[in-house]
């Protein structure tokens, strides 16, 4: 997108009234009322971040998944007051709470991404904090099918537990137990991706990476290129993994 678009976009958002509207079944509210509204705003700073290197036009169609109670779902909409946007989350009240109360379509997804159709042709799909959740063969898997969702030049954004993520568990309130901090952090040393699941979910836990795995991963999804990675970009916690629906080998 041009500089000056992103800008006025930027701009218009920072004069927009957000929604204040919360959920009582708001997990992230519920565990972070303090730092809910700026974490959630701070995600808008990465989408215009991403969106101001890629080379689409502007945004019509928008994925956030997960959208949670929509930490992040009321600034997109905020900022993009015109575009369609889909509210995923497995969580079916965190979508259709999202969809009812930001305007938007519900998708009730399933614990495994590639058995949702996501209906395609998005120009930016969001991912806030789900491959935080997950081990490397799903956030592999996933990414590509999401890509697939992508219209051309379309951008997806997908936040993952990076380096920082150590000093977090280790000093700001741990994630997880420590029998499987301690296999996540073995992981991450010996393949660059750590993960162990919560105690009741085999699927569903924490992961932990570096940015060398996830490029190499992103690397060899077919059809994108790789807009960045940002270390901490996201309210200086979860590092940034930004895609461009645009074959890296698209001849000159
Ligand atoms: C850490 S929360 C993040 C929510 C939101 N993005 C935010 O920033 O507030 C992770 C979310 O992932 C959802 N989730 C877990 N597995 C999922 C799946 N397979 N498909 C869609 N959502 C999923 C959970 O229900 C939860 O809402």
């Amino acid at each position: 997108m041009r500089y000056a678009r992103v800008a006025a976009i930027e701009e218009a958002y920072a004069k927009a009234e957000i929604s204040q509207t919360l959920s009582p079944r708001d997990h992230m509210y519920n565990t972070g009322p303090d730092w809910y509204f700026t974490v959630g705003a701070d995600g808008m700073r990465v989408v215009f971040r991403a969106l101001a290197t890629s080379a689409m036009a502007e945004p019509k169609r928008i994925l956030d998944l997960p959208c949670g109670h929509g930490r992040v779902a009321r600034h997109l909409r905020a900022a993009f007051p015109r575009a369609e946007i889909t509210f995923a989350d497995i969580e079916t009240d965190g979508a259709d709470f999202c969809a009812a109360e930001f305007g938007g379509q519900a998708l009730h997804s399933q614990a495994d991404l590639t058995r949702v159709d996501f209906g395609g042709q998005y120009d930016l799909i969001w991912i806030g904090s789900l491959f935080t959740h997950v081990d490397a063969s799903r956030a592999a898997v996933w990414t590509r099918h999401l890509c697939r969702s992508l219209a051309p030049r379309g951008v997806l954004i997908a936040t993952l537990h990076g380096n920082w993520s150590r000093e977090v568990q280790r000093s700001y309130g741990a994630m997880i137990g420590d029998g499987e901090w301690q296999r996540i952090l073995a992981g991450c040393d010996a393949t660059g991706w750590g993960y162990a699941p919560y105690p009741d979910t085999p699927d569903y836990g924490v992961s932990l990476c570096q940015a060398s795995a996830v490029l190499a991963m992103a690397s060899r999804v077919e059809g994108v290129r790789i807009l960045g990675y940002n270390e901490r970009a996201w309210a200086g916690n979860h590092d940034v993994l930004m895609l461009e629906a645009r074959d890296r080998m698209e001849p000159w």
